[in-house]
């Protein structure tokens, strides 16, 4: 199978970290077949009918008792919007705030398909802002400010996408002073968020939301499964009104009755819960052996920090190395990755590369820094 995203066979030896999403032998099959039984036996006709506007009302009150839990703070469910994804929301968002040629803010580096709905769908002016160990840095924000007006700034806030840094409490104050004084959305993509390995990240962007400066965009695709195609938006409750409003919610209806209310049930039986412990207690396993691999293997060829949470690594390697020459060198080796240009909406950072940790068990990790490790020693 050919991976469009990496350029790398995915043939049956193949090991590509450049794939950024869960390990498909992880994914819920038991608790999903036990969800839609349980869902099916209560017998309405809900199920399989257009869904109210905003998403469907019990599970709307499910998610919102859910991340009130997991972000240990209230949501309230009126600020809920359902989506079809994060990146469906992405889109949905550019669609009705933005027209072509306006400007956005997005993180260099930032993930890369975020990237392409913003410049490539929506012929956007995305402008990068530098970031730091800590991520975006509010004074970079600040001077890009005095020479462009943007509608909104995307950020990935809490084990970002490709660099695995989260933004501290008071970065995220300053953002949040910077939007109210300029005018801008601030929209946070925080589909990590609940991805903790132990310790908990600072308050979400989502409890922000009310006061209209802040849109949350959170999605089942890393908690559970991505083909369930289901996500939310947090946002003021006028925002919210708004949205549902569309004309392709209008049009379709809420946008995934069928599998938000299978998912309710996992919700409310505590199967998410679950569900969602046991990936980050395989997670933190997996990546304390890639941590140990890179140190066995590349060593101080490249310099990286521990996710805390997430999906990955992000190695930043001599400024002489091409990453996306190197990515040519490691197919040969049956090894993949995302080179950092393609995290860079200005095809900068061509020294810096990706890894995700979640896609492969622990075998693999090892084999696959190993032969990565054999990848850097061929072009010394
Ligand atoms: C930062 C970020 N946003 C959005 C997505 C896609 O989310 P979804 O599957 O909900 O569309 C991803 C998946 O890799 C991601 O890393």
């Amino acid at each position: 199978m050919y991976d469009r995203s990496t350029q790398v066979d995915r043939s049956a030896d193949s090991i590509n970290f450049g794939i950024g999403q869960p390990d498909f032998a992880l994914l819920p099959h038991a608790l999903m077949r036990r969800v839609a039984a349980e869902r099916f036996a209560e017998g309405d006709t809900e199920l399989l009918n257009y869904g109210f506007p905003q998403g469907d009302g019990r599970f709307r009150w499910a998610l919102a008792d859910f991340l009130s839990r997991g972000y240990c703070g209230p949501v309230p469910p009126q600020q809920l919007m359902i989506t079809a994804g994060a990146s469906q929301a992405l889109n949905l968002l550019c669609t009705l705030l933005t027209r072509p040629g306006d400007t956005v803010f997005v993180e260099e580096p930032s993930y890369f398909l975020a990237l392409r709905i913003f410049q490539e769908d929506h012929r956007l002016n995305a402008v990068p802002v530098p970031t730091d160990e800590h991520g975006l840095e509010p004074a970079a924000v600040k001077e890009a400010l005095t020479r462009h007006n943007p509608t909104f700034l995307y950020t990935i806030p809490t084990y970002q996408n490709p660099t695995g840094r989260t933004l501290p409490h008071s970065r995220r104050q300053e953002l949040l002073a910077l939007a109210e004084k300029h005018d801008f959305l601030i929209v946070a993509d925080e589909v990590y968020h609940l991805l903790d390995f132990g310790t908990p990240p600072p308050a979400p962007f989502a409890f922000a939301a009310d006061s209209g400066r802040a849109l949350s965009l959170g999605s089942f695709s890393k908690i559970l499964a991505p083909g369930l195609r289901l996500g939310w938006v947090q946002t003021s409750a006028q925002r919210a009104r708004q949205f549902a409003a569309s004309g392709l919610v209008d049009s379709g209806g809420g946008l995934n009755q069928f599998t938000s209310n299978l998912v309710r049930v996992a919700l409310e039986g505590g199967g998410q819960r679950d569900y969602l412990d046991g990936l980050r207690r395989e997670y933190r396993q997996r990546v304390q052996a890639m941590d140990a691999a890179l140190h066995k293997h590349i060593g101080d060829r490249a310099t990286w920090t521990l996710p805390r949470g997430g999906f990955f690594f992000w190695l930043t390697c001599a400024e002489s190395l091409d990453t996306t020459a190197l990515l040519a060198a490691a197919a040969s080796a049956n090894v993949g990755f995302l080179p950092g240009p393609r995290c860079s909406s200005v095809n900068g950072l061509s020294h810096c590369l990706r890894l995700c940790f979640a896609h492969y068990a622990i075998p693999e990790i090892e084999e696959g820094i190993r032969r990565l490790g054999q990848v850097f020693d061929s072009i010394q």
